[in-house]
Parts: structure tokens; C-alpha cells; sequence
């Protein structure tokens, strides 16, 4: 297959290419720095600028990911500008050149995340929960959604992944937690009772790769472990693979006043399963946050 990436630099990005690389798939990644794409994606990747590059070269898929990190940096107007630009824009200026295509790729699959619920409390969200409410967050995973659907009037298939917290050794989320855990400064945020739904690195890959290759596959996939835990019972198990205390609570009104709106992020949650996926027959390898937790960060 021919795969065309945006946000193939990333951290999903990064480890698609590496997967996709060793089963032989022709990848291209479209990126602000086509020129360190091999250099970051695998020599045999290229990278691209402008999409008019791509010439009359078919493609068969494109996964569209980019989208400027979301929790870096409190919300300011500008930010929020970015955020925005970042997906909509970019997934607009995709789509647009998507339909000057004369061979058309046979199936989008775009980023998402559980952020689309908005902050779900105890509900368990699943693909047909309409969200719950509507933060910053869920109206930009919405419109992005809803961007990247247009597609399907261009004879596309379209999947849409609602990704939760990717657990990864070298990046994200976790990686940032673990200064702060190993210096024993780790705890719970608030009150710790907000849900957090996660994913392995190894199964977001598996499980893009998946809905890839199925032709049936369209519409919005949960892209997280069947069971998601407590902000607290995660402070506590990254505890314990670090073997340090994580007793220290961020306390809530620290994190508004610091924070923000971006506050909202981290002391609300989402409790999302992944029925659709295992309606579709996928099986998560990990399942259980202290293995997946030991695999990535234990001393094996
Ligand atoms: N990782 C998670 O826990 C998680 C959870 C839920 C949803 N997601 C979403 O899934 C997508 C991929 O996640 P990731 O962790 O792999 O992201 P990432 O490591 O932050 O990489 C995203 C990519 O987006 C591109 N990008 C960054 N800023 C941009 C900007 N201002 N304008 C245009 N492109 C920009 C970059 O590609 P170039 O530099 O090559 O242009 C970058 O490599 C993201 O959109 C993210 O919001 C991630």
C-alpha cells in the first residue's frame, strides 16, 4: 500500500512508519520539515511539503494525525487559534486537495480523541453517546470529526479514532510524569476521582493498522484499553512501577488558577470503551494498566 501521513512525525506517527516500514508499505509523510522525515520516520520515508508533490502518484490510504500538542500550554486566544489551525485548516486544505484527485485514496482515517465527550463524570461513553458536554476540547474534536467526514461525499471510507492518553516510553503524556514521580513529587490531580482512559503505544498502532485493512470500518472508534481507571489509581500504579510514593495531590485550585481553562483537561476525564472496536474483533494486548505500565517503564 501507498500510506500518506500528516503528523507522521509524531509519536503515533513515528511508530506507524516504523510498523509500516517493516511489512514493505510505500509511505509518504506530509510535514512543516519534509527534510528530517527520514531522519525521524525511517530513510525509506519521504517527506513532502506540499501535497502538489505527490504528482499523480495513487495512494491508497491517508492517515491524518498532525495538530499542535494540546495540553503544552494554557489556552490563550492564540493558542486556541493554533489548535484549531493545526487540524481544521490542515484537514480542510486535505480534503480540498482530495478531491482534485483523479485516483482517490480508498479510506481516511483521522485523529481524534475521548476528549470529544467533553468531561463524561462517572458515564461509561461509548461510540453513540452523544457528548456530554461542550469544552474546547470537545468542540475541536468535533469539527475536526466533522471535517474529515466530508470525505465520505468524495467516495471515501472515513474512520474517525478517539484516542485516549497514549502510554509510550519516549513521549507524551507519561513521559512528562516521570520527572516528577521519580523526584517522589507524583499524586494524584484533585481530587483524583476523574476517569482517564489509555492506550498503549503498541495496541494505537495495532489498532489504526486494523481499521485500516478492514473494509467495513467507518464511523468513530474509542481507541482505548477496555478498562480505564481513576486519576488516582493511575498516580498510584505509575507509583508503584516506579516503586516511589505518589501520594502528593496537585491540588485543584492550584491547577485553575495555573492552568486555566487547559485546567479542565486534567481534572475532568472520560470513562470511553472500545465497543466498536471489539464488535470489529480487534484484542488489545494490553488491557491492564500495571502491565502495560511494567512493560514500558519496568525494569524488565
Ligand atoms: N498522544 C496522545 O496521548 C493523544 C491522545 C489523544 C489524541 N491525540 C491526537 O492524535 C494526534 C497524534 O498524536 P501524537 O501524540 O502522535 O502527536 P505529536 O507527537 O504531538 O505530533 C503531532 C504532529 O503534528 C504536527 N504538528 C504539530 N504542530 C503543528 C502545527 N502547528 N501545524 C501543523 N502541524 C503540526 C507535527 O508534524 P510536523 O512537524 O511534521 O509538521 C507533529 O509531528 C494529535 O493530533 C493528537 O492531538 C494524541
Amino acid at each position: 500500500m501507498h500510506i500518506l501521513l500528516t503528523g507522521g512525525t509524531g509519536l503515533i506517527g513515528r511508530a506507524l512508519c516504523s510498523h509500516w516500514a517493516k511489512q514493505g508499505h510505500q509511505l509518504t509523510v506530509w510535514s512543516r520539515s519534509p527534510q528530517q522525515v527520514p531522519g525521524l520516520c525511517g530513510a525509506q520515508v519521504r517527506g513532502i511539503g506540499q501535497l502538489e508533490e505527490l504528482g499523480d502518484v495513487g495512494l491508497d490510504a491517508v492517515v491524518n494525525l498532525a495538530g499542535a500538542p494540546i495540553a503544552d500550554r494554557p489556552w490563550t486566544r492564540k493558542r486556541k487559534t493554533l489548535l484549531w489551525a493545526s487540524r481544521i485548516t490542515l484537514t480542510e486544505q486535505l480534503l480540498a486537495w482530495l478531491k482534485l484527485c483523479e485516483q482517490k485514496p480508498q479510506v481516511l482515517l483521522s485523529g481524534s480523541a475521548v476528549g470529544w465527550y467533553g468531561d463524561g463524570g462517572e458515564r461509561e461513553l461509548h461510540e453513540d453517546t452523544p457528548p456530554v458536554c461542550e469544552d474546547f476540547a470537545a468542540q475541536l474534536c468535533g469539527a475536526w470529526e466533522e471535517t474529515a467526514l466530508r470525505a465520505e461525499d468524495l467516495g471515501i471510507r472515513v474512520v474517525l479514532v478517539r484516542t485516549g492518553l497514549v502510554l509510550a516510553k519516549d513521549g507524551g503524556f507519561l513521559k512528562r510524569l516521570l520527572l516528577p514521580f521519580k523526584l517522589g513529587l507524583g499524586g494524584p490531580l484533585g481530587d483524583g476521582r476523574q476517569w482517564m482512559s489509555w492506550v498503549h503505544l503498541a495496541d494505537q498502532v495495532a489498532l489504526i493498522d486494523f481499521l485500516l485493512q478492514q473494509p467495513q470500518a467507518r464511523g468513530p472508534y474509542n481507541a482505548c484499553a477496555p478498562e480505564p481507571v481513576r486519576n488516582a489509581d493511575f498516580a498510584r500504579a505509575l507509583g508503584r512501577v516506579l516503586h516511589r510514593p505518589a501520594i502528593l495531590p496537585a491540588p485543584a485550585l492550584l491547577l485553575r488558577v495555573g492552568l486555566g481553562e487547559l485546567s479542565a483537561l486534567l481534572l475532568g476525564g472520560q470513562r470511553a470503551l472500545p465497543l466498536r472496536l471489539g464488535e470489529a474483533g480487534f484484542t488489545f494486548r494490553f488491557t491492564d494498566l500495571d502491565t502495560a505500565l511494567e512493560d514500558l517503564l519496568g525494569r524488565h
